[in-house]
């Protein structure tokens, strides 16, 4: 009998965890791989929440997390860290998800080893360096050094090609965010107090209209988030909105958001949500307001218009489609957009078309099959 194909798998925030947590139970349910999970936990408790839910205990975690880490010692621990993790497990691959640090860092170890790095996520550009920041860079670092590369959308898939990779090494497979969010479903159907936690705040905003908003980009920081913050304070003078935002854990987001929005009556700040609570809130809002890009693929999967708070997009498909738009962070130009949206039935109609262009639920199983015919190939 062959050896299954010893895959290490590698990540460090709450959106890799999200997007790779179906790709691993399904490497984990197959017998012909041997799946070893490192975290790096650039995230901690972001981390953890996800962990969680998923059932996922890693067999290895760097715990790198430091308040405000700078890019520069975050990147450097992570190097060495993850480096001595493929020393010991000395497996036969790598796979790392989207564009984190800790993605560029644990495809930038593996190749410093001669190891086949597996992209999940792969080809997604904006086309610009400095938004999303430094995301665009990072992904585009783990592009020239990936064996496979595991586009979600064709237009992900002809970037990729454009940029001459080999084609016969890029495929579709859809955005393993979709699976997750049909497992979180699926899940929260069968155990509805996995999301009830939020009953108290559904309650107190009964009747309103609820908008959801999540915010963290680092490029935002500053004037950005200072705009989305004057946004969200003449949004929540309207009396029949309510604002739910999870902050995110980002003391620069933290600052800017408890000072400016503290103690308004209609703007509920609350920590971050596990992810049957997040998959509730995009249940529960009208609108989503967000610079995050799980968010973005998300929102027009439920038929959630999403108003992206970016100047550009990697993931052009929402917008496409309609369900998305860029709004950019000029706070008057955010509460044009969103009162557009509450006061014209007709432009709210016109995004909220459920809308699925990143995937169907099924890109793990995928991925993993893509992986079973490198076996076969190296065999
Ligand atoms: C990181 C990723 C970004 C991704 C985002 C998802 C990089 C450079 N950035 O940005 O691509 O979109 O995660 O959320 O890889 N913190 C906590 N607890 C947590 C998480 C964060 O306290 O569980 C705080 C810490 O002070 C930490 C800071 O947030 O230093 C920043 O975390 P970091 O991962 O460097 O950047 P993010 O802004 O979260
Ligand atoms: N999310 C969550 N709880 C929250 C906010 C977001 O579980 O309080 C989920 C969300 O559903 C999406 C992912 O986190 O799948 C997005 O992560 P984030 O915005 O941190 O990063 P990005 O996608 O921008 O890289």
């Amino acid at each position: 009998m062959t050896q299954p194909l010893r895959i290490l798998v590698v990540f460090g925030t709450r959106p890799e965890a999200i997007k790779l947590f179906p790709v691993i139970h399904a490497l984990k349910a197959d017998p012909r791989f041997a799946c070893t999970v490192c975290v790096s936990a650039q995230h901690r408790q972001m981390l953890d929440q996800v962990l969680e839910i998923a059932g996922i205990v890693p067999d290895h975690d760097l715990d790198v997390m430091q308040p405000d880490q700078t890019l520069d010692a975050l990147t450097a621990n992570l190097l060495t860290g993850l480096g001595r993790v493929m020393d010991e497990v000395r497996p036969d691959r790598v796979m790392v998800q989207g564009d984190t640090a800790t993605a560029m860092a644990g495809a930038l170890a593996a190749y410093y080893r001669k190891l086949p790095v597996d992209h999940v996520e792969a080809g997604l550009r904006s086309y610009n360096i400095h938004h999303p920041w430094p995301e665009e860079v990072n992904r585009k670092i783990i592009g020239a050094m990936a064996s496979l590369h595991f586009a979600p959308t064709a237009t992900a898939a002809a970037a990729l090609i454009k940029e001459n990779v080999d084609p016969t090494r890029v495929h579709v497979t859809g955005n393993t965010v979709i699976d997750a969010l049909h497992w979180v479903s699926d899940r929260i159907a069968a155990e509805p107090a996995l999301a009830g936690g939020l009953a108290e705040l559904e309650s107190r905003f009964a009747g309103k209209r609820i908008i959801g908003v999540t915010s963290h980009r680092r490029e935002n920081f500053g004037e950005g988030m200072e705009g989305i913050a004057s946004a969200i304070r003449r949004i929540a003078e309207r009396p029949d909105v309510a604002v739910i935002f999870p902050v995110h854990l980002n003391p620069n987001v933290r600052r800017v958001m408890n000072g400016a929005l503290g103690g308004l009556d209609n703007v509920a700040l609350i920590e971050p949500l596990d992810y049957p609570h997040f998959a509730r809130l995009l249940n529960l809002a009208e609108i989503m307001l967000t610079d995050s890009g799980g968010v973005q693929e998300e929102a027009p999967a439920l038929g959630k218009p999403v108003l992206v708070m970016r100047e550009t997009t990697e993931r052009p498909e929402g917008v496409d489609a309609g369900t998305a738009r860029l709004v950019g962070t000029d706070g008057p130009r955010i509460v044009t957009e969103i009162f557009t949206l509450l006061d014209d039935k007709d432009a709210y109609e016109a995004m909220a078309r459920a809308h699925n262009p990143f995937g169907d639920g099924r890109s793990a199983a995928r991925i993993v099959e893509l992986l079973a015919d490198e076996i076969r190939h190296e065999a």
